[in-house]
């Protein structure tokens, strides 16, 4: 049993006469109390707008969502709250950074780095600033055991033309986890910066921002036992105090008059209209949540659930294991030969287990790998090595209906 379990109102239903198996972490975890009650409580009690009223409430608001910042700040061991920005997620972090970073140093000519491993969120803002600007993608392959090829990293950093290299810390696919310092390393020694997708590192690993130090780090709040809707990018103040707005509205103004408009400072520049409240509030929680439980913890407690999941899955005759089996966190991805990954993932449902089936929104690695989908059982810390039984004996009994 998981200590943490009780936690999470969610996971107590049953789903097709079963007990819930929740197994599709990567695509979001469940809530604990801590953050369901910070939420409600931002809604129901201290439900005001932030940053603009001289009433009770709107300093109780203030007070709660900046608090919020500063916990965030402090999980990731950024060195000042006004490198947190609230955004909606990872995604639109990255979409920030590749249009205000992005639209400004980034010119005719010039290559910006990404990877196979990447989820389109880490792919497509970057092919748009390219195709804006007239620049040029280039991509780090993937080998088939699951890393990327660091070695083709380093040729193509070493033309000196790439502005920017954006990878993932942890493949949402296949649990991956990419050698961040070394690749962030790399990138600096050919005056490129640095920008990671942390998307589904933060509910796994300890980030230090300043120890891995990259330029700009994305992550997900929903990703990470908070809210949806909210996220966080960091981003290294000297780079943040010298990018432009890229939406404009209230709040991210210091003035705005006919003649023209000039810009707060970061954080507050790239925070146009009114923020997501509740989310960021809630999405502070979330880290003093895993911060309680504490992330040594956490990853001891997944590793075993990974490892089981990966040696008995292995065991079954017709299932293969995508990625190496040594270096992952999170997630578990496999094909069953002559079974298309939809019906795996149907058939699943149907003894409670909730997995994802399809491309994961990674499909240059799908290419890469000449298979068009996969199941993926993704990993909280909630889950149990009973659950880990029960989804070797639901694929086995997925391999006997097809056999
Ligand atoms: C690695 C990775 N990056 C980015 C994203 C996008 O996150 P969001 O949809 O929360 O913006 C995801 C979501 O699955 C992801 O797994």
């Amino acid at each position: 049993m998981s200590r943490w379990r009780a936690d999470f109102p969610g996971l107590d239903q049953v789903i097709n006469g079963k007990e819930l198996i929740y197994l599709d972490n990567a695509a979001t975890t469940q809530k604990p109390e801590a953050v369901l009650a910070a939420v409600d409580y931002a809604q129901r009690i201290d439900c005001s707008n932030v940053h603009r009223g001289v009433h009770a409430l709107s300093l109780r608001a203030t007070a709660s969502f900046e608090e919020a910042r500063r916990k965030m700040a402090r999980f990731i061991n950024a060195s000042s709250s006004e490198e947190v920005i609230f955004v909606r997620g990872a995604t639109e972090a990255i979409n920030l950074v590749a249009h205000s970073w992005g639209d400004t140093n980034i010119k005719r000519g010039d290559k910006v780095l990404v990877t196979e491993l990447d989820h389109h969120s880490n792919i497509v803002p970057w092919q748009l600033v390219c195709e804006r600007v007239g620049a040029q993608v280039e991509w780090v392959p993937v080998l088939m055991n699951g890393t990327l090829d660091l070695k083709v990293a380093h040729e193509i950093l070493s033309s000196g033309e790439v502005k920017i290299f954006a990878f993932g810390h942890v493949s949402n696919a296949l649990g991956t986890i990419n050698p961040v310092q070394e690749m962030v390393a790399m990138a600096h020694e050919f005056g490129a910066l640095a920008l990671v997708d942390g998307a589904q590192a933060s509910p796994h690993i300890a980030i230090d921002v300043e120890d891995l130090g990259a330029d700009f780090y994305a992550l997900s709040g929903h990703k990470m036992y908070g809210p949806s809707g909210i996220g966080v990018l960091w981003g290294k103040i000297e780079h943040l105090a010298g990018m432009p707005p890229w939406q404009g509205g209230g709040d991210m103004i210091r003035s705005v008059s006919i003649e023209g408009t000039t810009f707060a400072e970061p954080p507050f520049r790239f925070e146009a209209g009114t923020p997501n409240v509740a989310g960021a509030i809630g999405l502070g929680a979330a880290s003093v949540f895993i911060e309680e439980a504490g992330l040594s913890a956490i990853a001891e407690h997944e590793a075993l659930l990974v490892n089981k999941a990966a040696e008995s899955l292995a065991e079954i005759k017709g299932v293969r294991l995508m990625g190496e089996k040594s270096k992952r966190v999170g997630a578990v991805s496999f094909v069953i030969d002559g079974v298309h990954p939809h019906d795996v993932g149907t058939l699943l449902d149907q003894e409670g287990i909730a997995v994802r089936t399809g491309h994961h929104c990674a499909q240059p690695l799908m290419d890469r790998l000449g298979i068009p989908a996969t199941v993926r059982a993704s990993f909280g810390l909630y889950n149990t090595l009973e659950e880990i039984d029960s989804l070797q004996a639901g694929v086995e009994k997925v391999v006997g209906v097809f056999a």
